[in-house]
């Protein structure tokens, strides 16, 4: 059992090597500020929560979620709600929006999300785990002059996955968490399109390494879901992947506290590379645009 969850009361126990913890002992709906403080501090231990046999409402859900910050509504998905925080997806058999390849949540806007929690209502007798990724563990272990050829570089992510390409962000390769200090990779395959300061030709194989390396098993975690269980997540400092590989109905609820902007680990040390464009790459003029509306808007 880890210190921390002693000195909150809650039951802890791990559930990798690498990151997730189930925490047992604590009836989210009637959390407060003094439970949030808690769990904040375990999520920033364990980067990855899990907390058995909840069955939250949909109120409760949300005000569990204030209790972390503001709650955002996705850009990217039609719900209609009276809640425009909170969101009910349904995938059956496979089908619908199964988040199936590695991502962090929203990396493609200006502030990706800091967390989010998210409630299984139904989930199917076997099939549908999520695997999550320690992307601190993942930039730790690189080599020394890896990390330092990675601090300073930074990545064009885009909305491609949901059919809005032209929506371009651009962040550090490594951020720094702005609570714990320490530095995450910050590239997923998923929303990553492109290392700005690179060619095309030098970008494509770092961010297939990246990617690769990071979501190694001994980097991971995967979760069997059971009904009523909620999980949270640190969106800053992990991925994680959705297997698409069930039979029968898959429903969840999540909720999302609004992002930062993640932060460099290191001053800018290149200027972005532009020329010459490579016919091969639709990402050289995507990360044109973005440069361009960037400075258009005075923030470049
Ligand atoms: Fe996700």
């Amino acid at each position: 059992m880890a210190a921390s969850g002693e000195r909150s009361g809650f039951e802890v126990t791990r559930l990798s090597g690498s990151l997730g913890a189930e925490v047992r002992g604590i009836r989210l709906g009637q959390a407060g500020p003094d439970e949030a403080e808690g769990i904040r501090s375990l999520l920033l231990e364990h980067q990855v929560l899990f907390f058995p046999e909840q069955y939250l409402t949909p109120d409760e859900h949300i005000a569990f979620g204030r209790l972390f910050g503001e709650l955002e509504s996705h850009p990217n998905l039609d719900f209609e709600s009276e809640r425009p925080e909170f969101f009910e997806l349904h995938a059956t058999g496979g089908k619908g929006a199964i988040a199936d390849e590695w991502h962090s949540d929203l990396s493609c806007q200006d502030r990706p999300s800091v967390l989010a929690i998210l409630h299984m209502v139904k989930c199917p007798a076997v099939g549908g785990d999520t695997m999550w990724a320690n992307m601190t563990k993942a930039y730790e272990e690189l080599t020394p002059p890896m990390q330092e050829f990675l601090e300073g570089l930074s990545a064009l992510h885009d909305a491609h996955p949901h059919d809005h390409p032209e929506q371009t962000a651009i962040h550090p390769v490594v951020r720094i968490h702005p609570e714990t200090g320490r530095k995450s990779l910050f590239v997923n395959e998923h929303f990553t399109r492109r290392i700005v300061e690179l060619s095309h030709e030098e970008s494509e194989p770092v961010l297939r390494f990246l990617t690769r390396w990071a979501t190694q098993p001994r980097f991971g975690l995967r979760y069997r879901w059971s009904e009523g269980t909620v999980a949270m997540w640190d969106n800053r400092c992990t991925q994680h992947c959705v297997l698409n590989d069930f039979e029968g109905e898959r429903v969840i609820q999540r909720v999302t506290v609004m992002g930062d902007e993640p932060e460099s680990a290191v001053p800018a040390r290149w200027e972005p590379y532009l020329k010459p464009f490579s016919a091969a790459s639709r990402h050289d003029r995507q990360l044109k645009v973005h440069l361009r509306e960037r400075d258009r808007r005075g923030r470049g």
